[in-house]
C-alpha cells in the first residue's frame, strides 16, 4: 500500500510502551502490514516494529524467508507477522555480535541478547504463533520486540568501545542488515 516514514531515534514515539491489538483479521490491521512489509522491503530492512513508522501497537514484522546476499552468513528466518508477542529466555545464555536499526541510521553496536529463547503471540488472523529459537532469529526477535517496549539498541549496549559508524566498522563490506 505505503511506504512509510521511518521515525529516527531521539523522537518521543519511540520510546512509547506498545499497545497490545485487540482486533484480528481486520482491514485496517492488515494495511498497516502491509504498509510494514512495503516500507522494510524498501528500506532493505531484516525486520520493522509498528512504532517505527509511528503506530502505537505491537506489531512487529520480521524474516525474509531467504538468504540475503549482502547478509550471507545469517540463517534463513521465515517472514513472520508477530503480535502482541512474548519472549521467554530458556536459560541464562547470552551472545553478543553486532547490530543495526533502521531507526539509527549509519551505525552498528555489538548487543548482548538472550541465546535462546521461546516467543509466543499471534499473527494478523489471530492465530498462535509459538517458537523456540536461537542465535540470528533469536536476535531479531528480540531486537523488534524491544521496539515495543520503548527500547532500541543503543539502550542495550554494554561496551560502547564496539559502538560506531558502519562506514569507519565495516569499511568497504556492504553493511549488514538494518532492523
Ligand atoms: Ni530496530
Amino acid at each position: 500500500m505505503a511506504v512509510r516514514d521511518i521515525l529516527k531515534m531521539g523522537d518521543s514515539r519511540l520510546l512509547r510502551v506498545a499497545l497490545p491489538v485487540l482486533k484480528f483479521d481486520t482491514d485496517e490491521l492488515h494495511g498497516l502490514i502491509t504498509d510494514l512489509l512495503d516500507t522494510m522491503a524498501a528500506a532493505n530492512g531484516a525486520g520493522l516494529a509498528a512504532p517505527q513508522i509511528g503506530v502505537d501497537l505491537q506489531v512487529v514484522i520480521f524474516g525474509t524467508g531467504e538468504l540475503i546476499s549482502r547478509y550471507p552468513d545469517a540463517p534463513v528466518v521465515p517472514r513472520t507477522v508477530l503480535i502482541n508477542p512474548v519472549i521467554t529466555p530458556l536459560d541464562d545464555a547470552e551472545e553478543t555480535d553486532w547490530e543495526g536499526c533502521l531507526s539509527v541510521p549509519g551505525l552498528r553496536a555489538k548487543v548482548p541478547r538472550w541465546a535462546r529463547i521461546r516467543y509466543s503471540g499471534v499473527d494478523q488472523y489471530g492465530d498462535p504463533i509459538d517458537r523456540t529459537v536461537d542465535g540470528f532469529h533469536a536476535r531479531v526477535v528480540q531486537h523488534e520486540c524491544d521496539h515495543l517496549i520503548g527500547k532500541l539498541y543503543p539502550m542495550r549496549v554494554r561496551d560502547f568501545s564496539k559502538f560506531g559508524f558502519t562506514e569507519v566498522l565495516f569499511p568497504g563490506l556492504e553493511a549488514p542488515l538494518d532492523d
